[in-house]
């Protein structure tokens, strides 16, 4: 059974719909990460499950009881959800202690035992700061912070945690740290999580299922392989970095992009005059000659356009008549000249046209991508 379950969840501000009719579920002990670009909504949500929004309509359940009902008049208070959030910002109170920052929570659902109990110690412990209980915030570093806004997020025990973005203010490495111990609280603890972000890497990383999430609504919930192999929307394929999109025409028997380069597309589709096709940069390969292009792979004469240098890749960028291809090359392979190569250098590309994910000229609808068909 579903633990928490949205259902038409709306919210506008002004005329202004920013939540759009989502439903969502959440399983219990689930990790669900919301993606989405800056502005579609994602706070807003969160905002709504917390109980710190009223939504104009629809429902949110806990177990099978509802903690909102816009047409029953339900509507729980925050702090009778058993809801603890992480805010992007910390959020700490700065005129208390972390020790009473901690508290807080226990304080509001009044869990006296608990406090007795040494829950706040506790949770100060499962973050690495039980050192830090008698400093106020401003004495502490960002990640110190950010590992306290965790503490006191989990404090009382919370069957659902909701994390707004709460690595984003961190630097590279202290992130993944924060990243690490989160994930390791959530498989020690078990409990549900819906996780904010809107960086792509983090989220494979962390989600039990990823959510991507456009203009207020949720465009695609699957597993974080499932999403990856199969991005339902041309939306969901860019924002999750597959960054080759080629608008295709149909001419005769085959198909050609708008600069006229002919692109094999090896999979049925459906009898339309134009679609859109997504290519991993991964997927495409770099070659200075045709010698080196696998047989039966796509190749396209192009230009270097740039090669940044990335450690084991370089990025690269070529033309192919006003197609625009990004692609990472091996930098033991490709190095020693890509070093020194001037823009407009001749080159070819190539890739499988299995590896062509299609869909239709609106993007709104897979027609068919690989392991869904041919
Ligand atoms: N209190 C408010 N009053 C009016 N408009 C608001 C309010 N809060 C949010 N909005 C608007 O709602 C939209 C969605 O905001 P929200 O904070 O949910 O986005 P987000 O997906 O969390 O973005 P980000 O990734 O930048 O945090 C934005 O256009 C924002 O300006
Ligand atoms: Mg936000």
């Amino acid at each position: 059974m579903a633990s928490f379950r949205i259902s038409g969840l709306t919210k506008s501000y002004g005329s202004n719909v920013i939540v759009d009719d989502l439903d969502l579920e959440i399983e219990e002990g689930e990790f669900l990460v919301l993606l989405g670009p800056s502005g579609c909504g994602k706070t807003t949500t969160l905002r709504c499950l917390a109980g710190l929004e009223t939504p104009e309509r629809g429902r949110i359940e806990f177990k099978g009881d509802p903690v909102f009902d816009s047409s029953a008049r339900v509507n729980v208070p925050a702090h009778k959800r058993r809801i603890g959030m992480v805010f992007q910002s910390y959020a700490l109170w700065p005129n208390m202690t972390v020790r009473k920052n901690i508290a807080y929570p226990l304080k509001v659902r009044r869990m006296k035992e608990a406090l007795a109990a040494g829950r706040v110690e506790e949770a100060a412990a499962m973050v690495h700061c039980e050192h830090l209980l008698d400093r106020y915030p401003s004495q502490l570093s960002g990640g110190q912070q950010q590992r306290i806004a965790v503490a006191r997020g989990l404090a009382a025990r919370p069957d659902l945690v909701l994390f707004d973005e709460p690595l984003s203010n961190l630097d590279a490495r202290l992130r993944d740290q924060v990243r690490t111990e989160i994930h390791r609280l959530h498989e020690s603890l078990g409990f549900g999580a819906v996780f904010v972000t809107h960086d792509q890497s983090e989220a494979f990383a962390l989600g039990d299922k990823l959510a991507i999430m456009r203009e207020g609504r949720i465009e695609q919930l699957g597993t974080p392989q499932d999403v990856f192999q199969r991005p339902a929307t041309d939306y969901v394929a860019g924002f999750i970095g597959m960054a080759n999109r080629l608008e295709l025409r149909r001419t005769g028997a085959g198909w050609q992009t708008k600069g006229g380069v002919d692109v094999l597309v090896a999979r049925d589709v459906p009898d339309a005059p134009a679609l859109v096709a997504r290519l991993w940069p991964d997927d495409v390969s770099l070659h200075r000659d045709s010698e080196s292009v696998p047989t039966g792979a796509v190749a396209i004469k192009a230009e270097l356009l740039a090669a940044e240098f990335g450690g084991r890749q370089y990025h690269v960028t070529v033309g192919a008549n006003g197609e625009e291809f990004r692609l990472q090359a091996d930098s033991a392979t490709h190095g020693s000249w890509l070093r020194t190569a001037t823009e407009g250098c001749p080159v070819l590309i190539s890739f499988r046209a299995e590896a062509l994910h299609v869909y239709s000229e609106g993007g709104e609808r897979a027609l068919a991508s690989p392991g869904s068909a041919g």
